[in-house]
């Protein structure tokens, strides 16, 4: 579809709102999770909750071929999830130091059996059993064990990924696991190890042809080292106990990552919204799901029109790359100097003077779930019409980070 009769169709399924709103185009979103499911091929994806943050649009994600399981943001969120019955498999994706919440899985039989913490150190295990010591009957914990996935060469001088678990070797994993199995609290569910620099980094930044040639050095070393290793940890574990699942990647790496015979499953949602940082790929592409509308409010000149709001910077290491992007009409660009402004927005180019007081401009996020941090409602739009307006998160009054 042209950008032309794309916005027209947006307009219209629209024209009764007033902007700011954000929008969800359903074709695209059911187009990408197809997409998602095809690149995992028949591993099931393990729903990052915080690429969504939307209830309803989690649980329709879970009822798509391919999806299982969410993995969630914080315990707080698990519990809340859980208790609505979204999932009974849940797992929190990274570690928590909530003494009410965690005393809130511990009391709890059916939290317990659903929710999986995530650990990385005897400090995890410790926390968690000094807060349900005195509990009467107090659950068994599933936890899940952590790995670092990042990748070092020069003797650790470089480094690419997420600093997260000092769990790096097989060796360094079995003794970790072998002391989970020691304390009678806990049950050793699963292991994690997300490689964010492959899986959350595109390898074909527009107009950086020298960093993304790098990104794709570093990449394929990466990958190459992490399939040894990963393998090795996995069997290492395997041989003390079963485990349920052992989970990997993201929405950047769903098909690399799901030839690794020992991950069991990937985590992703992003691709489900397809933010602009997901543009950024050579092996995949995806349908820009998750929009927002901008009213144009007043018109400092030619070439320019300024709409309110739009400041809906993305969290990272603070580059251009994290600012929203104009869409359309096709032709805008924000202002070098204002960006994206806390309460008003200027858009330049010629696209700009075809555009009149109240019109929209379509923007999209460079990432997927903190959009919802802005907006309290989703309106879905399928075809020429909204077919649904569901809360976000935050609509329904959760706002975990
Ligand atoms: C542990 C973990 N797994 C997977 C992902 C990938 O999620 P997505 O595909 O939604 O970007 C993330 C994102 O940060 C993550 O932290």
């Amino acid at each position: 579809m042209s950008p032309a009769s794309l916005r027209s169709r947006l307009d219209a399924a629209t024209a009764h709102l007033d902007a700011p709103f954000a929008v969800i185009d359903m074709a695209a979103f059911h187009a990408n999770a197809a997409a998602m499911t095809r690149r995992a091929a028949g591993k099931p994806i393990r729903l990052a909750s915080k690429s969504v943050r939307c209830r309803h649009l989690i649980a329709e994600a879970l009822g798509l071929d391919g999806f299982q399981g969410i993995l969630a943001f914080t315990l707080p969120e698990a519990l809340w999830l859980a208790a609505a019955g979204t999932s009974d498999d849940i797992v929190v994706g990274y570690p928590t130091t909530d003494r009410q919440a965690l005393t809130r899985v511990a009391a709890d039989k059916t939290a317990a059996a659903a929710i999986t913490l995530m650990v990385d150190g005897p400090d995890h295990l410790d926390l968690i059993e000094k807060v349900s010591a005195g509990l009467p009957d107090p659950q068994p914990i599933r936890v899940a064990m952590d790995i670092d996935a990042g990748y070092e060469s020069m003797g650790g001088r470089f480094r690419a990924g997420a600093r997260r678990s000092p769990i790096r070797t097989p060796a360094e994993a079995a003794r970790f696991a072998e002391t989970i199995m020691s304390r009678p609290r806990f049950r050793l569910a699963g292991l994690m190890a997300y490689e964010s620099q492959i899986a959350g980094v595109g390898d074909d930044s527009p107009g950086r042809p020298l960093y993304s040639r790098a990104v794709r050095l570093m990449q394929r070393r990466s990958a190459a080292e992490l399939a040894v290793r990963r393998a090795a940890i996995v069997a290492a574990i395997r041989a003390l106990t079963p485990l349920e699942f052992v989970n990997g990647g993201g929405t950047g790496s769903l098909a690399g990552t799901s030839a690794e015979a020992a991950v069991t499953e990937i985590a992703a949602g992003s691709g489900l919204y397809h933010p602009t940082l997901f543009d950024a790929y050579r092996g995949f592409t995806g349908q820009p799901a998750a929009l927002f509308a901008l009213p144009v409010v007043r018109r400092p000149g030619p070439g320019v029109v300024t709409a309110l709001g739009g400041g809906y910077l993305a969290s990272g290491p603070g580059t251009p790359s994290r600012v929203p992007s104009p869409y359309l009409p096709a032709g805008l660009r924000l202002d070098r100097d204002e960006g994206a402004g806390e309460v008003q927005t200027p858009l330049m180019g010629s696209a700009a003077d075809g555009l009149k007081l109240g019109d929209r401009v379509w923007l999209r996020h460079a990432k997927a779930g903190e959009l919802c941090e802005r907006f309290s409602e989703l309106h879905l739009i399928d075809g020429s019409s909204v077919v649904a307006t569901v809360p976000t998160y935050r609509g329904e009054g959760q706002t975990f980070l």
